[in-house]
């Protein structure tokens, strides 16, 4: 009997979770998916969690998480019992894992696999997943992995990344500074990423208050501090009056940020920063991309994080049908690697919609060009 043709996929249960311990524990000797995260992903994930039974044993499972507004699907984990590996059942999920993710309209999968994984490597590129990157010290055992992605959703405009190295934010209230971090590096290879510029920077560019916690990064401290650093800068912000005033409530905090935002304008005035006060458009913003401009934006990354607070980001690429992004974000309750952060795809609207901030709509991007 062709043992494939009696494998048959379901969403797992909270009644396989025992099951699917099991096959954590035999499959993997590090990193394995605890009980809890097991009922997690069964009960709140934003996930496709599939099992693999023979006639009514669990074999096998993948897991393939997903990113609300984003395009992105990730190969979380993915295993098969050993005593039913070597006859295509890896295969057959790998594609099952695929098929739900072109459902959601994800165009990329990814993964991470360690780099001594050499039966999973194969199968990964032997499937089209190609290598794009390689996270050092990220298992348990101290081993390295190496990230994957196939495009898995075929469009006629193929993206081809331009090089941005990533900077992941070290501070809930460094994006700023981080997604400047990155601009720069790509633009200038002598950038140093390292966690004394992401400091110094903030302390160039902050609102000094925002919210309730600590100040954000203001865009007129970023076209500064990159400015101040020799490279050519371009600043849109679509209102003439002081940012961020609606985020706080006492009239002292109003004060100090009114203050705060006086002076950058005066030191603006001194330098041969082009700001523009308009409402940037997606299509201008493509062209700045194109001409060589990497565009620090403001978002309320409401719309794909659930979360209402102001966010820089780097745009990394755009094409017909999505903005990538790279997103500084340090979050790491929800799952997510860097891998997910890097040229993160974002349907246009969406990306145009989150492209505004607060109840006054502002609209702001640092664009930054080669020295
Ligand atoms: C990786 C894994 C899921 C593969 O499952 P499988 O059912 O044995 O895979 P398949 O039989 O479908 O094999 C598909 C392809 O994978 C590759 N492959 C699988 N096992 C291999 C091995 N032992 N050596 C070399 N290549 C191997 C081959 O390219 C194979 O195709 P081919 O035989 O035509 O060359 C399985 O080995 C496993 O569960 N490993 C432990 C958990 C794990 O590492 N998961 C991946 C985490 S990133």
């Amino acid at each position: 009997m062709n043992k494939k043709t009696s494998i048959h996929f379901s969403a797992a249960t909270l009644n396989d979770i025992k099951a699917l311990t099991t096959i954590e524990n035999r499959c993997f000797n590090i990193d394995r998916l605890s009980e809890r995260s097991i009922r997690h992903m069964i009960q709140k994930g934003n996930c496709d969690f599939i099992v693999a039974r023979q006639t009514k044993d669990i074999i096998a499972y993948i897991l393939v998480l997903y990113h609300r507004g984003t395009h992105l699907a990730r190969l979380y984990s993915f295993a098969v019992l050993p005593e039913y590996r070597g006859q295509g059942i890896g295969e057959l999920l790998l594609a099952e894992g695929e098929r739900l993710a072109i459902e959601r309209d994800c165009i990329y999968m990814r993964l991470e696999v360690h780099t001594n994984n050499s039966s999973a490597i194969r199968m990964y590129e032997k499937h089209g997943y190609r290598p794009f990157g390689r996270i050092k010290n990220y298992y348990e055992d101290h081993g390295d992995a190496l990230r994957y992605q196939k495009r898995i959703l075929h469009r006629e405009n193929q993206f081809d990344f331009m090089p941005i190295p990533y900077y992941r934010q070290t501070i809930d209230f460094t994006c700023g500074p981080a997604s400047l971090i990155m601009a720069m590096q790509a633009l200038d290879k002598n950038t140093k990423a390292e966690r004394s510029l992401e400091l110094q920077l903030w302390r160039e560019a902050t609102t000094i208050y925002m919210t309730s916690g600590h100040g954000g990064s203001t865009p007129l401290g970023l076209a500064l501090a990159a400015w101040r650093r020799g490279f050519r800068v371009e600043l849109y912000i679509n209102t003439r009056d002081p940012l961020f005033l609606d985020g706080v409530r006492s009239e002292e905090k109003k004060e100090v940020m009114e203050l705060v935002h006086k002076d950058f304008m005066a030191q603006i005035k001194q330098t041969d920063i082009k700001l523009h006060y308009s409402n940037i458009t997606l299509a201008e913003l493509e062209t700045k991309f194109n001409q060589g401009g990497i565009p620090l934006v403001l978002i309320s990354s409401y719309s794909y994080t659930r979360d209402k607070a102001p966010h820089w980001v780097v745009m990394s690429g755009i094409d017909d049908t999505f903005v990538y992004i790279h997103d500084p974000d340090e979050d790491t309750e929800s799952f997510r690697s860097d891998t997910d952060n890097i040229y993160l795809p974002i349907g246009r609207q969406t990306f145009d919609k989150s492209f505004r901030f607060g109840r006054t709509g502002l609209r702001t991007c640092v664009i930054i060009y080669n020295k």
